[in-house]
């Protein structure tokens, strides 16, 4: 059973909910801007994405508030300043990031709010945020307004012009995630740390072509022990083992031979989950 949510036909609050609540984890743009006097202004935004990197365009939407249909600081001074500077969350500032999403006076810099430390930019004249490890300093192409009600959006989309990256996120010339350990957007009042256990490798080539669900077995298709992932990782291999593999790989492996149904697909979970789907492929197949 699924449950039908129709817009329109419940409050736009409820249905953000349900909105913010199933597009997630979201990553976090903190958006730093300057007013037209020249005043800070530092707040969050996970309506925010990457979209293109030739040319390097992020876009980020400053929503019109429900309660009043009011819009907000940042889309104020984009529109005066043509300029940003999106700045990541990694766990260590994630309740300063917090605090700078209160609905302070415009007059008043969220950076002093939040303790956090303005450093110049190179390319705009907004500041970076010193203590975020990745600061993109951008250019403002377009904004897009989505609608005039409250909660309707306006897409800012941003041009590149820097990026800096602290040595410290760094393993050579890629970004380490258990060093960047950003935080993600969730529903409600959850958040989601993204590194530790809670990353994953999953190694997928995109130019060879792998068997598919379509072709494995039957047998392993119809099994109620292997999941859907299990199966996925059988399925992104690229050949099914012919008689003589099968063969060499149960001399390998004597171990698998008195091994029931029930059995052998148990221990190819196993196997799958080592990282060795070729034989656990074999196995199931023997
Ligand atoms: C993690 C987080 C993500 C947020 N994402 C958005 C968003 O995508 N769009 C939006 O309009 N408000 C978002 N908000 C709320 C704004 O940060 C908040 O309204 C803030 O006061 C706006 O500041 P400003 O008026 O200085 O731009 C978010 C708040 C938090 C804590």
């Amino acid at each position: 059973m699924k449950r039908k949510i129709i817009p329109g036909q419940i409050s736009t609050k409820d249905l953000h909910q349900y909105i913010i609540a199933s597009v997630a984890p979201r990553p976090i743009a903190f958006v730093s801007t300057l007013d037209e006097n020249g005043i800070e202004n530092l707040a969050p935004y996970s309506f925010f994405n990457a979209f293109s990197s030739n040319p390097p365009i992020v876009v980020f939407s400053s929503n019109r508030r429900v309660t009043d249909n009011s819009t907000k600081d940042t889309l104020h001074n984009v529109r005066v300043s043509g300029e940003c500077v999106v700045n990541v969350v990694p766990y260590s500032i994630v309740r300063q990031m917090s605090l700078a999403s209160v609905e302070f006076p415009s007059s008043v810099s969220e950076f002093a709010k939040t303790g956090l430390t303005p450093e110049p930019s190179e390319t705009v004249s907004a500041p970076r945020v010193m203590e975020s490890p990745v600061n993109m300093e951008c250019k403002v192409k377009e904004i897009i307004p989505l609608g005039e009600k409250g909660g309707a959006g306006h897409l800012i989309i941003c041009e590149v012009k820097l990026i800096a990256i602290s040595e410290s996120v760094l393993n050579g010339d890629r970004l380490d995630p258990h060093k960047l350990d950003l935080m993600g957007r969730m529903g409600r009042n959850y958040y989601v740390r993204a590194s530790g256990e809670a990353v994953m490798e999953i190694y997928q080539s995109v130019t060879e072509i792998p068997l598919g669900f379509d072709g494995l077995p039957k047998h392993i298709l119809e099994s109620n022990i292997l999941t859907g992932n299990d199966i996925a990782s059988l399925a992104s291999l690229k050949n099914l083992p012919d008689e003589q593999e099968i063969t060499e790989c149960l001399k390998y492996h004597p171990e698998f031979i008195p091994l029931d149904a029930v059995q052998k697909q148990r221990k190819a979970i196993d196997l799958i989950q080592e990282g060795k789907s070729t034989e656990a492929l074999c196995l199931l197949m023997s």
